[in-house]
């Protein structure tokens, strides 16, 4: 099939190549002449294992194609996927759609024959009505159909996640561009993917309320570790105790510093807001943001602790900053409020991070980045393990730091037992 993914961003790019990978012709489009020329030489303008060589192989056979120009694209495709950002507005819990609409009223420009258009960007619910009004203002309802279909792509995952997704949603009353999606998604349905047909507003709402949900477990274990810390509990037993209910399920029930990313903090927000706007009160969610949006607080408490209340001029290591692993997106990445909050105190701060150097902590006194795992390490009073990349797994801290009587605090209890010695009074953990 002939389809144009618009916004090359997360969603549009991993989306777009993996369509390319399963044999249909997709057209990439971005409004950014200079991340289309990087994307022609092959260079990927996001972190995504995998990701580079689908681009450079789908190219190099003509199944994917790069352009600024939407209205050839579209004219080009009979599928079209909006695939643009919608983050939280200023000063509100919104999402900002100006992106969709702005795509929305520029596809109306170029519709000469029936085409399927779909909302592939998390959108609230309504939003597809939205597109639809401003496309019916110049194209006939016949000719084009509106359709919600939102991805559940994790970063670091995500070309995984497409080709083996639980499940594929999509939102549309309309019978024939239903038959024909399906047979899109005919690959991955049948490698074991459940196929959802649902109302366009249904589609819409399945994105928000999973990620809200997702958000939810997290918060609860995390909440579930502080008590675990009081009690003398290991946060680790509840999780495999509480997971191997079926009714729960063990996953994201990994307790650690708190949700991050360009996702949970968003969507969680704009669900609330669209709660507010149809006079319902998403109580819960509320709380689980507040919960988040206070977790750093606890664990920088935590710190001051393990240093006797004594920071100021104290060497505090990093180990991995962004907001999880597997990627170098640090959005709402738990350590950007750590890291400047030490700063201010006076600690001396190294970080170290596979994906590199952040701007987020260029303005930051005391705040070095580390070329290497030991020299960050090397004469630190705490090594803090932000985030679960897998080089911090197996270190021998010993070994990597010269000073004695040095402390370290693992935020994703990601240190096997076997590394730490038990009731090593020198390694706090979350949750135990
Ligand atoms: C999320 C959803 O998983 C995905 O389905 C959606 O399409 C986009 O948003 P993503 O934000 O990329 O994906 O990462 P995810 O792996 O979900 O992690 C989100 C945050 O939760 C990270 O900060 C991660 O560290 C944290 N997390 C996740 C936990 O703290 N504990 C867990 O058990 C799982």
């Amino acid at each position: 099939m002939k389809l144009c993914m618009i916004g090359t961003g997360y969603v549009g790019l991993v989306s777009g190549v993996c369509f390319a990978d399963l044999g249909n012709d997709v057209i990439c489009v971005d409004k950014d002449n200079d991340k289309i020329t990087k994307l022609k030489e092959g260079i990927i303008p996001i972190y995504e294992p995998g990701l580079e060589e689908l681009v450079k192989k789908n190219y190099k056979l003509k199944r994917l194609s790069f352009t600024s120009n939407i209205s050839d694209a579209v004219k080009k495709s009979n599928i079209i996927f909006i695939c643009v950002g919608t983050p939280t507005k200023k000063n509100s819990n919104a999402a900002d759609l100006s992106q969709i609409f702005k795509v929305a009223k520029e596809i109306s420009k170029n519709i000469k024959s029936f085409k399927i258009i779909i909302n592939k960007s998390t959108v609230p619910v309504t939003t597809g009505d939205e597109v639809e009004k401003i496309i019916s203002k110049k194209i006939n309802k016949k000719l084009f159909s509106v359709v919600s279909n939102p991805e559940f792509l994790r970063e670091g995952e995500a070309i995984r996640d497409f080709i083996y997704p639980d499940r594929v949603v999509i939102g549309t009353s309309n019978k024939k561009t239903n038959k024909v999606l399906k047979s899109l998604y005919s690959p991955l349905i049948s490698k074991g993917a459940k196929y959802i047909n649902t109302s366009r507003r249904g589609a819409e709402l399945i994105k928000y309320a999973s990620n809200a949900f997702l958000a939810t477990k997290i918060s609860f274990i995390n909440e579930l570790a502080n008590l675990c810390e009081k009690t003398d509990v290991n946060v680790e037993d509840i999780s495999i105790g509480m997971g191997l209910d079926k009714r729960i399920g063990g996953r994201f029930l990994r307790a650690g510093p708190a949700y991050g990313g360009s996702c949970f903090p968003k969507d969680t927000r704009a669900i609330v807001d669209t709660g507010s706007k149809f006079k319902t009160d998403l109580s819960i969610i509320k709380a689980v943001i507040k919960s988040n949006k206070d977790r750093s607080k606890l664990l920088l408490n935590r710190v001051s602790k393990i240093l006797k209340n004594k920071i100021r001029n104290k060497k505090i290591c990093f180990l991995g900053v962004t907001f999880k692993a597997n990627t170098d997106d640090m959005r709402e990445s738990s350590s950007i409020k750590m890291i400047p909050y030490l700063s201010k105190k006076g600690a001396k701060i190294t970080y170290f991070d596979p994906t590199g150097y952040k701007k987020e902590f260029k303005n930051f006194k005391n705040v070095y980045n580390a070329k290497t795992i030991k020299e960050a390490c090397n004469d630190s009073d705490l090594i803090i393990i932000h985030t679960e990349w897998n080089d911090f797994k197996s270190l021998n801290f010993e070994k990597l730091n010269k000073k004695k009587n040095f402390f370290i605090y693992d935020m994703r209890n990601i240190l096997q037992n076997g590394k730490i010695k038990k009731n090593n009074k020198r390694y706090f953990g979350i949750g135990k």
